[in-house]
């Protein structure tokens, strides 16, 4: 049976090898290997926490810039801004009238925000905003509008995805079979990717290596990984190495195994082997960058190929929606 996969990406920041390692590549596999999908900037859920217009344009930019250059297949993958499908936001509206308040109230997304703010000693909800509050409601509309089979997310997103499918049976349950059920799919954990000073990679520790930095600057950021003082002749253990768990996912199989001998035996010093993970990473990252720039330099170009994926992407969901609005009686 042929399968239709789709998948939203946040556009909220620049993103970084973090991301790329535990998100962008493994979506980028699941949707190459799809019969069909359906890949969008989530810019209406961005909303709820950027509220800088100029930002939000250029994370766009950025965003689309990195999965075109990093090799989603165009052809196989509409790719489009959720806003240029203003259909989204009028099954979100729909969708709200068979959304249970309480099954919002126990979003974990929304939860956290409470739970920050009660520690803090601050009004609960203080800081959240409907968008924030209903942001599953709008990500139920995004998945029910394209009829997909799969819908590939982080482990952060399955209550999200089990929302959708609650949502969906309500409105089934209420008004006929309309929504096919989505099955989720969780991604492989590739398993924490560290930053600069060993914490998780992250945009809020401020330790992330950016994805397409110039080769001099990735080589700068690359030395500046914390190490501990072991001499190069005294034994490491690779596994709780930053540079060698940063160097295996970019390195070939020999490669990463006599890394990892080094590591074991003493014979590689942190010096070197950051060398050695700038050179591998900088032939993988090179010729990317090379296109991500172009693609930058010509925004016009990056919003084109953003448009001609919402022409392909508005059609289905103007069917959906013809359903949906003959099932409630509008
Ligand atoms: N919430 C997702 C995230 O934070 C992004 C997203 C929005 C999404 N709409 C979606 C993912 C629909 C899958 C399907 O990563």
């Amino acid at each position: 049976m042929p399968k239709t996969v789709l998948t939203g990406v946040q556009a909220t920041g620049t993103p970084h090898i973090g991301n790329l390692l535990g998100a962008i590549w493994p979506m980028i596999k699941w949707v190459n290997q799809a019969d069909q999908a359906f890949v969008f900037i989530a810019d209406l859920h961005g909303l709820n926490s950027m509220h800088d217009p100029k930002l939000l344009r250029q994370y766009t930019l950025e965003v689309a810039a990195v999965y075109m250059a990093m090799g989603l297949d165009l052809k196989r993958a509409a790719f489009f801004r959720q806003s240029d499908v203003p259909i989204t936001a009028e099954l979100a509206t729909i969708l709200t009238n068979v959304t249970p308040k309480g099954l919002m109230d126990r979003a974990h997304s929304y939860k956290d925000v409470v739970a920050k703010n009660l520690a803090a000693g601050h009004d609960a909800d203080l800081g959240v905003n409907m968008g924030l509050y209903n942001y599953p409601i709008l990500m139920t509309a995004d998945i029910l509008l394209y009829d997909v089979d799969v819908v590939p997310v982080g482990k952060d997103q399955k209550q999200h995805l089990e929302f959708a499918r609650d949502i969906a049976g309500y409105f089934n349950n209420m008004y006929g079979d309309v929504f096919k059920l989505p099955i989720e799919s969780i991604r492989e954990d590739v398993g924490l990717i560290p930053g600069l000073d060993g914490r998780k990679m992250s945009k809020s520790y401020g330790n992330q290596i950016p994805i397409f930095d110039s080769a001099a600057e990735l080589e700068k950021k690359i030395m500046k990984i914390a190490t501990d003082s072991l001499l190069p002749e005294d034994k490491k253990n690779p596994d709780e190495s930053v540079i060698y768990t940063i160097y295996r996912e970019f390195a070939t199989p020999e490669q990463t195994t006599a890394m990892r001998n080094k590591f074991l035996n003493g014979k590689i010093g942190y010096g070197d082997a950051k060398k050695e993970l700038f050179a591998v990473m900088n032939e993988v990252l090179a010729p990317r960058r090379e296109v991500f720039n172009e693609l930058m330099s010509n925004p016009d170009r990056i919003m084109a190929a953003l448009e001609q994926g919402a022409t392909r992407a508005r059609p289905i969901a103007e069917a959906t929606i013809a359903r949906v609005r003959k099932a409630v009686g509008l």
